[in-house]
């Protein structure tokens, strides 16, 4: 028995490969482009693991596909790979329209060919987990209901665009050609190897650097957020036990506005680590131009889940964030890796300042 997993170098992926090789001796084939997002030190301590085979290699090659699903004839496949920040996806489409929807496509057709080829029970119990996003519900008023799987799909940003794309097809894939598919809709995840162009590790990596830390608009955007470890444990309760076809909304139950997070992650660094002047970090926030179209809430409904396959999360936010608060400060090194010369680059761009 074997997965394979695709996207798995960068940050969910690669939680779910070091989770699923902490619980289980299925081997894991992990097929990473190693996009600027994807880091192979997320993985180092499965360097000398025999369980796990990392491939670099891109979801929109069919012959590569076609290869390793032949060589390594997985039980399931698990796709995380994509194109994942907004405000790339605002400043140019191109990698998420090849990737989340192209890329999906290509990855489709080889496993649609690959399950044909399978008989008797490697058939019948195949499947494509297809790992998305709230994102593709579009934006809800704060008295709106929280999203359940029902929503209609009403993306308004270019990435959360790719990404309902890419559901469609896994679903139409599943209604047209019979493919065993599951699809996940998860809220925003922190927590370690989080790439440092999002929220939560910006305004970590910019506090500790004396930098200022970016609000877009007024800072009352709300979002719903789920510890990484939490997401991973959910998927591996919708590939075990999750109906073909469905979707299952994936969530933390913890909407936060924005400038409470950052408020909260100031806290928490005053205390574990406290500026030398004394001050807290609270005086680096800076208040900026907003982000275009930007969504005013997420939040979701996570009953589905629960009521079927009896997940919760584990983390509380207190406890989430102060895990992972105190793994950027234990990790110093990584960010300073990760920080590349095409990363600086796109913080002069997006923030117009030097990083
Ligand atoms: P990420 O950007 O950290 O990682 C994406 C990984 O995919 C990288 O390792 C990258 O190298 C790889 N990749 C990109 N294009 C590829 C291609 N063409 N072929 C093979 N590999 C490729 O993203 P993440 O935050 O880990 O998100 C993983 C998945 O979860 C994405 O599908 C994303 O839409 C979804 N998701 C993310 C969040 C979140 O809060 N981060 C929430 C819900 C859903
Ligand atoms: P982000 O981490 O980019 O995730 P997403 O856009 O997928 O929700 O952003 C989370 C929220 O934080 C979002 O409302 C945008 C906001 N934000 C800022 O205010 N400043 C920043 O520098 C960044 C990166 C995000």
């Amino acid at each position: 028995m074997t997965l394979l997993v695709t996207g798995g170098a960068g940050f969910i992926g690669s939680c779910f490969v070091r989770d699923w090789l902490a619980q289980s001796d299925e081997p894991v084939v992990n097929l990473d482009k190693l996009t600027y997002a994807g880091n192979l030190a997320n993985l180092a301590g499965l360097a000398a693991d025999a369980r796990h085979v990392f491939v670099q290699g891109d979801i929109g090659d069919p012959t590569l596909l076609a290869g390793l699903l032949s060589q390594h004839q997985p039980r399931a496949v698990v796709n995380f790979a994509a194109e994942s920040h907004v405000d790339r996806s605002i400043h140019g489409a191109d990698d998420f329209i090849q990737t989340n929807v192209v890329g999906t496509f290509r990855l489709l057709e080889a496993v649609r060919a690959y399950w044909g080829s399978l008989q008797g029970d490697a058939r019948q119990h195949f499947r494509l987990l297809h790992v998305s996003t709230d994102e593709v519900y579009g934006s809800l008023s704060a008295s709106d209901a929280a999203f359940a799987e029902t929503n209609r799909y009403e993306p308004n940003s270019p990435y959360a665009a790719t990404k309902a794309a890419s559901d469609h097809l896994v679903r139409a894939w599943h209604h047209t050609h019979g493919l065993p598919v599951l699809t996940t809709n998860c809220s925003n995840n922190y927590g370690p190897y989080h790439f440092p162009e999002k929220l939560i590790p910006l305004v970590i990596h910019h506090a500790l650097a004396g930098k200022p830390l970016p609000i877009y608009g007024d800072g009352q955007q709300v979002r719903d957020w789920l510890y990484v470890g939490d997401h991973c444990s959910a998927i591996r309760a919708v590939l075990a036990g999750g109906r073909l076809g469905e979707t299952y909304n994936i969530g933390g139950w913890n909407e936060k506005a924005n400038l409470e997070v950052v408020h909260t992650l100031c806290r928490l660094l005053d205390a574990m680590q406290p500026r030398s002047d004394g001050q807290s970090y609270a005086t680096q926030i800076t208040f900026v131009t907003d982000r275009p179209g930007h969504d005013r809430r997420y939040a979701i409904d996570a009953r589905k889940i629960e009521q079927e396959l009896g997940w919760r999360p584990a983390e509380t936010f207190e406890t989430g964030l102060a895990k992972t608060v105190r793994w950027y400060l234990d990790n110093a090194q990584w960010v300073q890796d990760v920080t590349s010369g095409a990363y600086r680059d796109w913080v002069g761009q997006q923030y117009g300042n030097p990083p």
